[in-house]
């Protein structure tokens, strides 16, 4: 297996969320459709990741025992540390859920105040509660206080640029008790749009005295990682995006802190096991068409970053039936990679932002 290498950053010291010791500073960042159980057991079993997020869940949902959202916080004995992200707008729903979060055995609580997408944020959930910065900490605070599992948050960097609020908020979360913040370096506004500011997430890292800070977007390889580190003083990186294009970076990244050497990520062949591992995952929690419409949009990063033609890639997104995708799935490894081998490196994929309005995403 070849192997790379890239100067390192003297890292911080391990991080702990509270009381939750982890065993990596690199994350799996919350994906709403994709960082379901069958995605966390995958990249937990190639191994080298600290915390893995659910999707976000809707805290009322929750109190009332929505059975999509209970089948979303559902999981398994290897995924652990277990953590579910929520969001909300009203105290007495948040606290409940938290709650009712910590009955079911979850090992720590996030708290979504990043989503930009207008149905949540619009209603003062999600980004929303970046405009309302005493009745946010103050709904924060009640949370905290209101369970025995610690309590992260996951924020922007404002509303827009002429609210840049991440640092003001991060610093009045340590002190009501919030464990740990991770931060998206883009503004509601800006949406996934421009680049993300390193010098923004820095300001935030600045403005806590002991918790970590966890910084994110738009790191796809090692060295993204190591810019992310050095530039911003951050002690943690979440990755959301790049590890659907590449479910090793975890391990490439804890082989890269340990000994500033890693792996290659998988081939054709590896991914194409993976794929088939993870559908069988989503098939014993939904059964199989439930699966099928589940998996779709997974299964389009595997199968662009397997180098597959786009032909045979668009046919197997119409399998209906399990049949249907075994004899779709069939003709793609029988015509293997474009231009590539099924056991060598292959080019990393383009990764795109999330297409149409954000409300969609
Ligand atoms: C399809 C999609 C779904 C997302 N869902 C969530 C979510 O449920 N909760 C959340 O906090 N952020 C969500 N995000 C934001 C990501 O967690 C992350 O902050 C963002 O994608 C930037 O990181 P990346 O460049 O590593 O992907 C989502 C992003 C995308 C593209």
């Amino acid at each position: 297996m070849p192997l790379f290498t890239h100067p390192r950053p003297e890292f911080p010291p391990p991080i702990s969320y509270g009381p939750l010791q982890l065993t990596s500073r690199f994350h799996l960042s919350p994906l709403a459709g994709y960082t379901n159980l069958s995605f966390r057991r995958i990249v937990r079993q190639i191994g080298g990741i600290g915390l893995a997020t659910t999707d976000l869940v809707s805290a009322d949902a929750i109190v009332y025992e929505n059975p999509k959202t209970l089948k979303m916080i559902e999981t398994h004995p290897e995924d652990r540390p277990f953590a579910v992200q929520i969001f909300g707008r009203d105290a007495k729903m948040m606290i409940d859920a938290a709650q009712i979060l910590v009955t079911r055995g979850v090992d720590s609580i996030d708290i979504n105040m990043g989503c930009p997408v207008a149905r949540i944020a619009g209603g003062g959930s999600g980004a929303g509660m970046m405009c309302n910065a005493d009745d946010t900490v103050a709904l924060v605070q009640q949370i905290v206080e209101a369970v025995s599992i610690p309590v992260s948050v996951k924020m922007r960097l404002g509303w827009d640029s002429t609210q840049l609020s991440a640092p003001t908020f991060a610093r009045e979360f340590e002190k009501i008790g919030v464990v740990a913040i991770a931060i998206h370096g883009r503004t509601r506004a800006q949406g996934f749009s421009g680049s993300v500011d390193l010098g923004g997430i820095r300001k935030v890292a600045e403005a806590t005295e002991s918790i970590p800070v966890i910084g994110n977007g738009d790191v796809r390889t090692v060295a993204d990682a190591e810019k992310m580190l050095s530039e911003t003083g951050c002690d943690g990186v979440s990755i959301g995006r790049g590890a659907l294009a590449n479910p090793w970076i975890f391990k490439q990244l804890s082989q890269w802190e340990e000994t500033g050497e890693w792996s290659s990520p998988g081939s054709f062949n590896d991914r194409l096991e993976l794929l088939l591992r993870q559908f069988s995952y989503m098939q014993d929690q939904w059964g199989p068409e439930g699966a099928i419409v589940r998996f779709r949009k997974m299964s389009h990063w595997y199968l662009k970053s397997m180098r597959v033609k786009p032909a045979l890639r668009h046919h197997f997104q119409q399998a209906k039936t399990v049949e249907e995708f075994n004899a779709a799935l069939a003709v793609i490894v029988e015509a293997g990679p474009v231009g590539e081998n099924r056991t060598g490196l292959l080019p990393d994929m383009h990764i795109p932002v999330p297409s149409g309005p954000i409300e969609h995403w």
